[in-house]
């Protein structure tokens, strides 16, 4: 059987397997030359015994080899090093922003996205940061894996909650990433996922199901909880603390690692909870973010029984170094450390200024790899923030923003 086929960018990463001995791993990171690889070798927590610089052929050469001795890839934990620059720190953000871009827009390190995916074996376990995940079977709805998502060791806990059936709400201020790591977990291991917003038109119809007619008959359409629990399905209720009274109450009753869901309209029909079926909840200003609950109008104060039902964690912002690390691997290789630095500091004064008050406007990760990505095809930085961040905001948080760019990037230089 052929190897899978690989991207360059598919390349970078951890690949891992579980031996007798412990685990090991190959981590593949982008060379100081262009079109080299650095790989290296260890043993669990190990330093590396084998450093390499190789070309792309010989690293493919080396991923079939991986891949038939059966290590696994898993590029969540290449971040440590990936995109380390070896030249001059000094040089100015507006020349190298020039070089960067320039390379881009020549679009000589585009890659073709398309690989056999037939080809590719489907591990029966895989590796979320630290800890061995079982897999499911495959779902229409199994999330795309984003193979620059940085799952970052303060997850593991969460990861470990997610493995035991624990209930678990994720709190944090908008963009911080709480949807996407549950859809990242899925995404590796295979769950299909259903999203329910509450912040918005989801009836308990919606929720729970209802009767409706269609072709003279009266028939019952399962809601999104019946569905995710007999079909195996990984749940989040998005902006829960905007929830309507009887969806919470639904809720409620399966809030039980084997809680069962009694449908009173249907004849109290019970829906017992397939064993891969997860429920998740995420809310800006909850629990410990209820002081910023000024911030995000209309949101409903929870009640200490219900949040006891659940492992709240609060997921803050990726620190500066983690974010210029996820900038990095989303828009490798344009994207440099030198660079990716710089926005990831402005990121960070914008929300410390919006923390302040300063600002009315969060900035998410989102915005930033938006915004990073049309730097490097207008070589502009203000070109590219007015439709990424500009525009998106009032008159004053526009000023105040483009002050702090402007702080750490001298346009003109
Ligand atoms: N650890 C991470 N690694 C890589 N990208 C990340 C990470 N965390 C967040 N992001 C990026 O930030 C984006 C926004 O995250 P997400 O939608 O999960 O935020 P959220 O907390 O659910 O926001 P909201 O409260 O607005 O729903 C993601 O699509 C992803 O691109
Ligand atoms: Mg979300």
């Amino acid at each position: 059987m052929n190897a899978p086929e690989f991207t360059e960018n598919d390349f970078l990463g951890f690949y891992r397997r579980l031996t007798e001995a412990g685990e090991q791993w190959w981590r593949v990171t982008i060379g100081d030359r262009p079109h080299t690889y650095r790989i290296q070798h260890g043993m669990g927590n190990t330093p590396g015994d084998i450093d390499l610089v190789v070309d792309a052929e010989n690293l493919r050469a080396k991923l079939k080899k991986w891949h038939r001795e059966g290590f696994v890839p898993d590029a969540a934990g290449a971040h440590a090093s990936l995109g380390e620059e070896t030249g001059d720190a000094s040089v100015a953000f507006m020349s190298e922003l020039a070089r960067v871009s320039a390379i881009y827009r020549d679009g000589k390190w585009h890659h073709s996205e398309c690989r056999d995916k037939s080809e590719v074996p489907l591990p029966a376990t895989v590796f979320i940061g630290r800890i061995a995940f079982a897999c499911g079977a495959g779902h229409a709805l199994v999330p795309r894996i984003n193979p620059a998502y940085l799952f970052s060791s303060r997850f593991d806990d969460i990861v470990l909650d997610i493995l035991e059936n624990k209930r678990v709400m994720l709190i944090g201020h908008t963009g911080a990433g709480k949807t996407s790591f549950i859809e990242q977990v899925a995404a590796r291991a295979r769950y299909g996922v259903l999203r329910s917003n509450m912040n918005g038109q989801t009836t308990a119809g919606d929720f729970v199901g209802f009767w409706t007619v269609k072709g003279g008959e009266t028939i019952w359409v399962d809601g999104v909880l019946p569905t995710a629990m007999r079909e195996g399905l990984w749940l989040i209720v998005d902006e829960i603390d905007f929830a309507e009274p009887s969806i919470l109450a639904a809720l409620t009753a399966v809030l039980e690692p084997q809680g069962r869901l009694v449908l009173k309209e249907k004849g109290h029909e019970i829906v017992e909870p397939h064993p891969d079926f997860r429920l998740f909840a995420t809310a800006n200003a909850v629990g410990a973010m209820s002081r910023f609950r000024h911030l995000y109008q209309g949101a409903n104060l929870m009640n200490e029984a219900f949040l006891d039902r659940w492992r709240v964690y609060r997921i803050d912002y990726l620190t500066p170094d983690e974010e210029a690390d996820v900038l990095v691997r989303t828009l490798a290789p344009h994207m440099t450390r030198l660079l990716a630095d710089t926005l990831a500091s402005i990121a960070a004064e914008c929300r410390a200024a919006f923390l302040r008050e300063d600002l009315s406007s969060a900035f998410s990760t989102r915005r930033l790899i938006d915004w990073a990505e049309l730097m490097l095809r207008t070589g502009d930085p203000e070109r590219a923030a007015e439709p990424a961040i500009y525009a998106k905001v009032a008159p004053e948080d526009a000023a105040f923003i483009r002050a702090i760019v402007r702080h750490h990037i001298a346009p003109n230089s």
